[in-house]
């Protein structure tokens, strides 16, 4: 009998996949499919700060005083004006209830936070309302050209929500980040249990025929994994929280790689919705299939196998310009 089990946040999961905060962690059917297909936890479709300051008016504009993230470039100042439902604070704290009543496994709350203001009061709520956890999908624009200190934002808001809440809190953050490995270390010092490498965001392309902006790639493909990888491996023995891996992993082997690199789970999406929520059961049979055929009983022998610290040539990890390295290829 192989043990897919694996600690991730202090949370007892039993294989090491999550279902990623998604559209298709947003309603309780969906939620109950993905558990009866077996995934471990479940990441809820995020909140977003916006939507929580909509209904305290009087704290949005006091926020809105900071122009920190309230820039005109915050594309979710737009979602507020399209998409804010009075009750959407209620119906998010419903959903949880809802999903704590009606699954066995762990729900993982989300928020998309943009500022460090003291709106964590949220976070008590989320934590009053049965969430076992609460992830934290912090998005500070890159596209800002100030001088601000994004990263000392990043500490600040984990900072803060760990100290109003007693339930695990990880941090979800985007590739784009000066030094990464000084942020990852840092956020891991915060108080934070987890810390999730890396949220991923579409992008724009042309279309060539009508001369006009498209929105390229929704979902990721199964090529998109390899700097999550490179992530996990290097900073996995390097900080004491845990790492979960996300983008781009669409197979088992992809999930085998992650672990083996030091990942205590991983959070799926674009695969989800590439291959139906279905594909979870595929996954776990194929997972095991491989422990089999290597002659591993527990999913915790490979964990960090192969992290930076565990290989022959610990460097490997750190390549990456091809021209000192690679000059021989033609
Ligand atoms: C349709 C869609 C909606 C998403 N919504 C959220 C969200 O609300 N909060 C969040 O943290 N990540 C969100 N994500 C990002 C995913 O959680 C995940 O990190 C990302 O898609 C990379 O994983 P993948 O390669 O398995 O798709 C969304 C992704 C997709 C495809």
């Amino acid at each position: 009998m192989i043990d897919l089990s694996t600690k991730y946040i202090g949370l007892h999961l039993k294989n090491p996949i999550i279902a990623a905060s998604s559209g298709l962690t947003a309603n309780i059917e969906n939620i109950k499919k993905l558990e009866s297909n077996g995934v471990a936890a479940i990441v809820l479709k995020s909140i977003f700060e916006e939507e929580i300051l909509q209904q305290e008016k009087d704290l949005k504009n006091e926020v809105q005083k900071d122009s920190l993230i309230y820039s005109e470039l915050s594309e979710t100042l737009d979602y507020i004006d399209i998409h804010i439902k009075e009750d959407t604070l209620n119906v998010y704290l419903e959903l949880i209830r809802k999903a704590k009543k009606e699954t066995l496994i762990p729900i993982i709350a989300s928020i998309n936070c943009v500022t460090n203001y003291e709106w964590t009061d949220f976070a008590k709520k989320i934590e009053s309302a049965g969430a076992d956890a609460l992830e934290l999908n912090i998005f500070l624009n890159p596209v800002d050209t100030s001088d601000k200190d994004f990263e000392k934002t990043y500490i600040e808001i984990t900072k803060n929500v760990t100290k109003k809440v007693s339930i695990p809190v990880s941090v979800k953050i985007s590739q784009y980040h000066t030094k990464p490995a000084h942020v990852i270390q840092k956020l891991s010092e915060t108080g934070a249990t987890g810390i999730v490498l890396f949220n991923r965001f579409y992008t724009p392309d042309i279309n060539l025929e009508k001369l006009e902006l498209t929105q390229a790639n929704h979902f990721s493909n199964e090529n998109e994994y390899l700097n999550v990888l490179r992530w996990i491996a290097l900073m996995s023995k390097k900080i004491n929280c845990d790492l979960a891996a996300s983008t781009g992993i669409h197979s088992a082997e992809t999930i085998i790689k992650q672990i083996l690199a030091g990942a205590s789970a991983v959070q799926i999406a674009s695969v989800l919705y590439s291959k139906g929520i279905d594909y979870v059961s595929v996954l776990l049979k194929e997972l095991e299939n491989w422990m089999e055929k290597h002659n591993y009983n527990y999913l915790n022998q490979i964990k960090g196998k192969l992290s930076q610290e565990k290989i022959q040539d610990p460097a490997a990890f750190e390549r990456m310009q091809f021209m000192r390295y690679f000059s021989g290829i033609e």
